[in-house]
């Protein structure tokens, strides 16, 4: 189905957990279903990739400002956003599309007779999951004591958390529409049918940016994020050819909007949501301002006009885009008549630059290892490594995707300078001590966007 090596999602579990990137939550407690763990390489590639995010849209762009919210949120926004009504009915799931609907309303199901249910989507017979009382979003009690009046959610997107600030940032920050509000954080969702690894799970985070423009103008605006989301992941390494646009028909449709295109990745498993890029009209400001009785509008000077703005919107999980950054740098090749595993991940990406090594254990060849080490780290990560062959060195650094491999030989102690081998054209050159970190940045530099 796709050109990815055989297997894998196997190997990429299996990798991830070996090397450090991913590990079970709570994994000696015999796991708990679909949330994971990040461990040392997996935090530091987490870390980049959110950098890279919020460069490209806060940093890089004077007309979006950043924000933080809140996890748990007055319960009244989730009324006004309509996940408290939208999810609290009997659902079912279609095990094929994992399109969920409310078990009333098909007639198979309500008859008792579900093996003969065709799903109204994908049109697949007799594979729905069994009918339960299901709301997307996780409670919990905000007090001392557990009564309705003090349940609050888990909020289920960031997004929300930016309309009810939409005031608050574009007064304080003094913008004026168009403009943007970018946040990252976690979301959670009570998913039925969580799964591929990282994939789907019920904790995970976004990177959401919700763009405000004048009614009439999301169009264009929608063409414009959605060119600028595609160019953003392309930038970060991945491949061209393993994205593509999908546009949602009307079943598909989120409750709040209007057009939605997902920015789709070919997945080991198939052609699966990556981002979203949604036109949410001015849907959940009207609620919110419904909801709460404060005014939401935008004063426009220019034109002396009052309006509510319409918002399009870019929404992408932070853990799922790890997992297409890990399935599309992974290759298998043969080195030297050796077998190797190589994570070619992007050098801002990789979650250490350079590993250093003395080619042996003596002849003052740790001490100057140690000594460019510690030199190199204080500008970005490096694991020294002085334990097996230089070969095997190379094996582990490759897996982890460290981008340059440093050795000190017995040249190096005398004449100051060390080699300097590059991942993936295996070239290795010759270069100074006292140059090394430069020589490096500037090729972690180069290769970013
Ligand atoms: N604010 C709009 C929104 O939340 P969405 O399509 O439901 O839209 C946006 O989610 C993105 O968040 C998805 O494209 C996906 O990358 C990520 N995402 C959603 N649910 C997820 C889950 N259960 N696990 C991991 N990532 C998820």
């Amino acid at each position: 189905m796709t050109d990815h090596p055989d297997k894998l999602m196997d190997k990429l579990v299996s990798l991830a957990k070996r090397r450090g990137f991913v590990f079970q939550s709570s994994e000696i407690y015999g796991g708990i279903g679909s949330v994971y763990d990040y461990g040392p390489l997996g935090a530091e590639l987490k870390n980049n990739i959110r950098d890279a995010w919020w460069e490209a849209m806060v940093h890089r762009r004077p007309d979006i400002e950043g924000l933080e919210a809140g996890i748990l949120m007055h319960p009244d926004v989730w009324v006004a956003s309509g996940h408290v009504g939208g999810f609290t009915d009997p659902l079912v799931e279609c095990r094929s599309c994992h399109r969920r609907f409310r078990a009333d309303e098909l007639d198979e199901i309500a008859a008792g007779r579900p093996e003969a249910q065709q799903c109204p989507v994908c049109g697949t017979t007799g594979e729905f999951t069994e009918p339960r009382q299901f709301n997307l979003m996780f409670k919990t009690f905000m007090g001392a004591v557990e009564e309705e009046a003090s349940t609050v959610y888990l909020r289920p997107e960031t997004a929300q958390g930016t309309y009810v600030n939409f005031k608050n940032v574009q007064e304080s920050a003094r913008q004026k529409i168009p403009f943007g509000i970018a946040q990252i954080g976690k979301a959670f969702r009570n998913e039925i049918t969580p799964g591929n690894f990282i994939y789907r799970t019920r904790e995970f985070e976004q990177m959401e940016m919700q763009f405000f423009v004048k009614p009439g103008t999301e169009d264009e605006w929608f063409d414009y994020w959605s060119e600028q989301r595609m160019e953003w992941l392309v930038s970060l390494g991945i491949r061209r050819d393993r994205l593509r646009m999908h546009e949602h028909g009307p079943d598909e449709l989120a409750h709040y909007a209007k057009k939605a295109f997902d920015i789709q990745y070919l997945f080991p498993f198939g052609w699966q949501e990556f981002e979203g890029i949604h036109n949410r009209t001015d849907y959940d400001l009207t609620s919110h301002q419904d909801q709460s009785g404060k005014k939401l509008e935008y004063f426009d000077p220019a034109s002396n006009e009052r309006f509510l703005p319409y918002v399009v919107e870019t929404a992408i999980g932070l853990n799922r885009t790890l997992l297409v950054v890990l399935a599309d740098a992974y290759a298998e090749e043969t080195v030297n008549d050796e077998e190797r595993v190589v994570l070619r991940l992007h050098p801002k990406l990789a979650p250490t630059k350079a590993a250093i090594f003395p080619l042996v254990k003596k002849d003052g060849m740790p001490e100057l290892a140690g000594e460019v080490a510690d030199g190199l780290r204080a500008h970005f990560p490096v694991f020294y490594d002085a334990a097996g062959s230089i070969g095997r060195r190379y094996r582990r650094q490759d897996e982890a995707g460290t981008p340059f491999c440093v050795t000190i030989d017995g040249q190096s102690t005398e004449d100051r300078t060390v080699t300097v081998r590059d991942r993936d054209t295996l070239e290795q050159v010759r270069v100074p001590v006292n140059s090394l970190e430069t020589f490096l940045s500037d090729r972690i530099t180069e290769a970013s966007a």
